[in-house]
């Protein structure tokens, strides 16, 4: 590593925690990773060594000193949250093979007996830790923050893999074992097709989808998604085994899932040995895997060695090199979205990477182009990363023909011609012709539109056909349109135009906060919009927010509260939203009665007690949009008392006295399907 002064460390330091938590989070709570292992690995590897050089600002909360958490931080849970008897601990890993010796001189030199190793697949899935008590199945958590996990018994017990009985004559009172719950590939591919067929984003790899099914709130839900478990590792008081092995060999017999592939290695050169069988073997497997982990196989030599802040020193990962393909970059397309963004995308020449077929690639922006120095016809590596699309990591320079041209990324919009600007922050260029770059229009429309906005019977073709006509160029002109210009549509009839009506009336329906991911605003997700949605209650307080207002929300930052700012700011957004009240959309979150959400809460009492990030007012209209009722004092007929800040005690110690459910609000968020 280059020599650096303290300022530049710190500086470093305090980046790279900030980036590796946010992947954590990415990773771990989100399930929706946006970097590969690989890379994540590498930026970990990073600030270890700065902490090791610079340890004046090693900070015991950085994430090199504790393990990512799956808790969902902040968000409340459904699960209740249980503390492990021993702490959920990470493996260190490695690349590199000379590490691999270095871990055997280490335990070398730390004890005298002779010792083997376990060599194991490293399942890439979700770690869990179940409970046996008496032979069954205590209790299931996640590893959360590695202290205490969420309690996802109800969930685990619909995974067939996973027995609630054990049988057997040696089986201990009690004792844990833990694993990983992973989904193999063939569910996946199921689950992700579904997916697509329902409009719903599909799962990045098997391991969040693993992850994320683990969390669902519905076991029945959950009983459908395929999944599987393996179990690597047995822990208890006085347990009667000399080595991990026996211990799994015992827990196979008692009827668990422990893997038919690990195998004893008498020396490191064997372990070594293993992982090189592995390295191409594992592309057979019908799941996935991310390395081999390998263990010392003596469980008085692994007390012995014990542990560092975030991992045991008796065990280490190698982890596997991200797949790659080589081949020929064709050419490059600028794609304009809808928020004018112009992304580069390569064309490939056909290549089999990981099992599918790759032919275009992201290549992100100009200056992840020009850090690469790409030239047309140049041999590229290309990689799966955490994003379903490929990315493309490097190039073959040995490989570069001749002449080879770099390939002009464009001054002016590709599609109205307008000149393009750079965005500072993001390191994008963007077409800023909002009101008339075609492409710009079009996408606008067909998000808003979109199953998860307006829900309007408009795909791409719909769109293209109105535009070319002259019908539509802003928003509100769909709610303008006649039943006559409709079947004028190259191919509609009056069946389609009604049915197209029918979803615009239908739309005037839609909540306030899918209104609002709608509109489009730049950076304002469906997230987004719910939380905003939730915290102002309707357009007007959102339009008449100061950007104080909107950064003091959690998750708003500079970037969001200007995108808000300027598009109430502007005339056609100010326009847009006024002429969609006109026709009729829900612009407030308490719109009265007509709005119904659900009726998750059909039959449910509710008391209300406390401050929330929402009015009071608007906490109950939600409360009865979801089919649920008020009322003022807890007796034994409510069925939740939904508890904010300073929430008044007398309720709350009624509430506990009759065993009434105490909501937060998060909770309470959750059971209306409001993440
Ligand atoms: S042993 C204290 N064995 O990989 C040691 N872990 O990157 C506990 N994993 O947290 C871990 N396969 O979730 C172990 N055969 C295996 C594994 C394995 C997958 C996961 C586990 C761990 C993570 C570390």
């Amino acid at each position: 590593m280059a020599r650096i002064g303290q300022t530049e460390a710190k500086q470093r330091i305090d980046f790279l925690k900030q980036e590796l938590e946010r992947h954590n989070r990415n990773y771990y709570v989100l399930n929706a990773p946006t970097i590969s292992d690989f890379e994540f690995d590498l930026l970990m590897a990073e600030l270890q060594e700065l902490e090791r050089r610079f340890p004046q600002f090693a900070t015991e909360d950085s994430p090199t000193r504790h393990v990512g958490s799956d808790l969902a931080a902040g968000k409340g849970s459904e699960f209740a949250q249980v503390a492990h008897r021993w702490p959920m601990l990470s493996l260190g890993n490695t690349y590199a093979r000379e590490e691999l010796y270095d871990f055997d001189q280490r335990i070398r030199k730390a004890v005298s007996a002779p010792y083997s190793f376990s060599c194991e697949l490293k399942f890439d899935g979700t770690a869990i830790c179940l409970t046996y008590r008496d032979g069954r199945l205590l209790r299931a958590l996640t590893r959360g923050d590695g202290t205490k996990g969420d309690d996802v018994t109800r969930n685990v017990v619909n995974i067939p893999a996973i027995p609630r009985l054990l049988h057997g004559t040696d089986i201990p009172a009690e004792f844990e074992i833990r694993g990983e719950i992973y989904m193999p590939y063939e569910a996946f591919d199921r689950l992700n097709a579904e997916r697509a067929a329902a409009e719903l984003e599909p799962f990045a790899n098997p391991r969040n989808a693993a992850s994320g099914s683990l969390k669902l709130q519905d076991p029945e839900e959950m009983r459908t998604r395929g999944l599987d478990c393996v179990l690597y590792h047995v822990l208890g008081e006085d347990l009667p085994f000399k080595t991990h092995l026996e211990a799994l060999e015992a827990a196979s017999r008692w009827g668990l899932p422990v893997s038919a592939y690990s195998r004893r290695a008498e020396s490191i050169d064997e372990a070594v040995a293993y992982i090189d069988a592995w390295d191409t073997r594992r592309k057979t497997l019908p799941f996935a895997t991310d390395g081999i982990v390998i263990k010392v196989n003596e469980l008085d030599l692994q007390r012995q060695l014990g542990f560092t802040a975030k991992s045991p020193r008796w065990a280490t990962a190698w982890k596997f090199k991200p797949e790659q393909a080589l081949t020929p970059l064709l050419s490059v397309d600028y794609q304009v979205g809808r928020t004018g963004a112009v992304t580069p995308v390569a064309n490939l020449e056909p290549v089999q990477l990981s099992g599918t077929v790759v032919k275009r690639a992201s290549l992100h922006n100009k200056d992840q182009m020009d850090l690469l120095d790409i030239h047309i016809g140049d041999y590229v590596y290309v990689e799966k990363g955490g994003e379903i699309i490929p990315k493309i990591t490097g190039v073959e320079l040995s490989k570069r023909p001749a002449g080879a041209p770099r390939p002009d990324f464009p001054v002016r919009c590709p599609d109205c011609g307008t000149p393009l600007v750079r965005d500072e922050d993001e390191a994008r260029h963007y077409c800023p012709n909002r009101e008339s770059c075609p492409v710009q229009i079009k996408g606008r429309f067909v998000h808003f539109a979109g199953r998860k906005a307006m829900d309007i019977l408009a795909g791409d073709a719909t769109i293209e056909a109105l535009y070319n006509k002259g019908y539509i160029h802003t928003l509100p002109d769909l709610y303008a349109l006649t039943r006559d210009q409709l079947i004028s549509l190259d191919g509609w009839q009056e069946k389609s135009a009604d049915n197209f009506l029918a979803s615009l009336e239908a739309s005037r329906n839609v909540p306030f906060e899918r209104v609002l991911y709608a509109l489009g605003i730049r950076h304002i997700g469906e997230q987004t919009a719910k939380m905003l949605a939730r915290h102002f209650g309707s357009i007007d307080a959102l339009a008449a927010a100061s950007r104080d207002e909107l950064l003091q929300i959690e998750d708003i930052g500079d970037t969001v509260a200007d995108s808000i700012l300027a598009y109430f700011a502007s005339e056609p957004g100010r326009e847009t939203v006024r002429r969609l009240r006109e026709a009729g959309l829900q612009m407030a979150v308490d719109a009265g009665a007509r709005q119904q959400l659900s009726d998750t809460l059909a039959g449910k009492t509710v008391v209300i007690s406390g401050n929330f990030s929402i009015s009071r007012e608007a906490m109950k209209a939600l409360v009865e949009a979801h089919g649920g009722k008020n009322t003022g004092s807890v007796s034994g007929s409510t069925s939740y008392l939904l508890a904010g800040e300073k929430a008044g005690p007398e309720k709350l110690r009624k509430a506990e006295k009759l065993g009434i459910p105490v909501l937060s609000e998060t909770q309470f968020n959750q059971l209306i399907g409001k993440e």
